[in-house]
């Protein structure tokens, strides 16, 4: 595992920007895993504005998203998929059909969570995902709980995360209870993963993710067995470390 501690936010977004565009260089069919969030938000304008500039081309890059909240439309401003169109996917060339977004509407459920399993398989595995982590230590949509699970999945979301996330919504009310995530298995499958975190609340996840013993109560603890895994954090997020 190796920890890089940054100075700020717009350092931990600057090194992110490097690695991933390293990625899509040397491999231009990459498949990215995506994550959404405060905390990609610079990741995801600085790889905009490499692309901009004739720096990088996403042409045959291939996009596979965490998450989403179950019951929103890609339309709704809150749904993940939105905030990916706004941040990224809009403002680059990647072809439509190679974005892959949970489907927070789909009818039947199971079969989603397991043709997204297959697409990813079928894409040929995740190259690199890029992860946030929860102040409760989730990733993804994978809450705290006595068990984790392999594969996609829905998941009801912690009163943790449902008063962390609903910063973004009117009020807590408005904040859906379930979503849709790639699983623990999703994950580490991926052949290398970058975790970010910065600020001061998310200090003692950090800590407890990466020092602390692997349990299924901090879900970002089993990222300590995977072989290539980069941690970019700010000063604060890794106060405790
Ligand atoms: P944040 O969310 O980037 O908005 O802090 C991260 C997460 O909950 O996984």
């Amino acid at each position: 595992m190796k920890i890089r501690i940054a100075e700020d936010y717009d350092q931990m977004s600057t090194w992110a920007a490097e690695l991933v565009a390293q990625q899509i260089k040397e491999k231009h069919n990459s498949v990215l895993g995506l994550a959404t969030g405060s905390t990609p938000e610079g990741l995801y304008r600085l790889l905009v504005q490499m692309y901009q500039e004739g720096k990088l081309d996403f042409s045959h890059i291939i996009t596979f998203n965490l998450d989403e909240y179950l019951g929103l439309a890609p339309t709704h401003p809150q749904s993940y998929a939105y905030f990916m169109h706004q941040h990224l996917l809009d403002h680059v060339n990647l072809k439509p059909e190679n974005i892959h977004l949970p489907d927070g509407l789909a009818q039947d459920l199971d079969a989603f969570c397991q043709k997204y399993e297959e697409q990813i398989i079928a894409a040929g595995g995740i190259d690199l995902q890029v992860l946030g982590i929860g102040r409760n230590g989730h990733i993804g949509f994978n809450e705290p709980h006595h068990y984790l699970s392999v594969g996609t999945h829905t998941v009801r979301l912690t009163e943790d995360t449902i008063e962390a996330n609903s910063r973004f919504f009117n009020s807590k009310d408005e904040v859906p209870h379930q979503a849709v995530t790639m699983g623990m298995g999703t994950i580490l499958k991926a052949k290398k993963i970058l975790l970010l975190a910065n600020g001061k609340t998310k200090a003692k996840a950090i800590k407890d993710a990466l020092c602390g013993r692997i349990t299924t109560r901090i879900p970002a603890s089993f990222l300590q067995l995977h072989r290539d895994i980069t941690v970019i954090v700010d000063k604060e997020a890794a106060s405790l470390l």
